[in-house]
């Protein structure tokens, strides 16, 4: 089945996944129903999972080609900031909507709620999922989030290609429970949506469920400050998280995925891939926004041989 990854290709990554503009809101604390608040700061800055995790994948030395839509008349930055950050736009396709955006409120502890507009990112086709998918090999890997849609016939078309398929179910919602997990090789997810995605009440439980429907899927879940685990059948890794203080958490899983799913295309084993992953998500959430607080490869080298030393 995967003859054409016998050919010396080198591998590829495809994120078929959103864009956002996000407009940040430094506030006191999140605005409740009813209330009017005046925020700290504004910033507009670009974002949306699926740019957050392209860029993250770049930066850990992947070969990253993105793919899906932005509006004609606001994408332009989103497509120049992925450029600028190496990723291949190829199949980025402009249209006639606004681009995705984002309203994210940050507190005074770092943390962030979000309210998202699917705009142009709800907006592809099956043609356009035949297009893209064509240029890709078996053994090529995909790479997607819950911010577009048509992901169920994305993950069936990847699956049938030969691509090794990643899914961060990321934002979960109704559907989530319907997504065809049967063809998802790696799934990453944080306790809330492991809880969600297998109808259980604790995160152990529903990896358990998943772990046990799913015997070849390997579930990446992350655990905020205490780290992250992953299961697969018999197999369990934990590792804990790096304390730092936290000044804005926004993107962090994003870098989190984008240099483990980078490390693993590379060849890295899963140890080093969570490894890399904890410390890049450390470093993300010491800065303020989504992608532009995202560490290159050799920052987080320079931090994992850091810690070595002052052992
Ligand atoms: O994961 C962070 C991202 O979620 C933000 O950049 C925002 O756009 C939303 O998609």
């Amino acid at each position: 089945m995967c003859k054409e990854r016998l050919s010396i290709k080198p591998v590829r990554i495809c994120n078929f996944g959103s864009m956002n503009l996000d407009y940040v809101y430094q506030v006191k604390h999140f605005v409740q129903s009813g209330e009017t608040l005046s925020s700290i700061d504004r910033s507009v800055v670009c974002g949306g999972k699926g740019l957050n995790q392209s860029i993250a994948m770049a930066r850990s030395g992947a070969k990253v080609y993105h793919a899906g839509n932005v509006g004609s008349t606001d994408g332009h930055i989103l497509l120049s900031t992925l450029v600028c950050n190496d990723v291949n736009t190829q199949f980025v396709q402009m249209q006639n909507h606004a681009s995705g955006h984002a309203i994210i409120q940050v507190n005074q502890q770092g943390e962030n709620c979000i309210l998202l507009h699917g705009g142009a990112n709800v907006t592809v086709t099956e043609e356009q999922i035949e297009s893209v998918l064509a240029f890709f090999a078996c053994g090529d890997w995909l790479i997607l989030q819950n911010e577009i849609n048509l992901l169920p016939q994305i993950i069936r078309k990847g699956k049938q290609r030969g691509l090794i398929v990643v899914l961060n179910a990321s934002p979960v919602d109704e559907a989530g429970r319907f997504l065809p997990l049967e063809d998802v090789d790696y799934l990453f997810v944080n306790e809330e949506e492991a809880c969600l995605l297998s109808g259980q009440s604790s995160y152990d439980k529903a990896l358990d469920a998943l772990c046990s429907h799913h015997k070849k899927m390997t579930i990446v879940c992350t655990l905020g400050k205490e780290g992250a685990v992953v299961r697969q059948g018999e197999y369990c890794h934990r590792a804990k998280a790096i304390p730092v203080r936290a000044v804005d958490t926004t993107g962090a899983g994003d870098t989190f995925l984008g240099f483990f799913v980078g490390a693993l295309s590379q060849g890295h084993r899963i140890e080093t891939a969570m490894k890399r992953a904890l410390f890049a998500a450390s470093l993300c959430v010491q800065k303020e926004g989504a992608s532009s607080s995202i560490p290159y490869a050799h920052e987080v080298e320079d931090l994992i041989e850091s810690c070595k030393t002052s052992e």
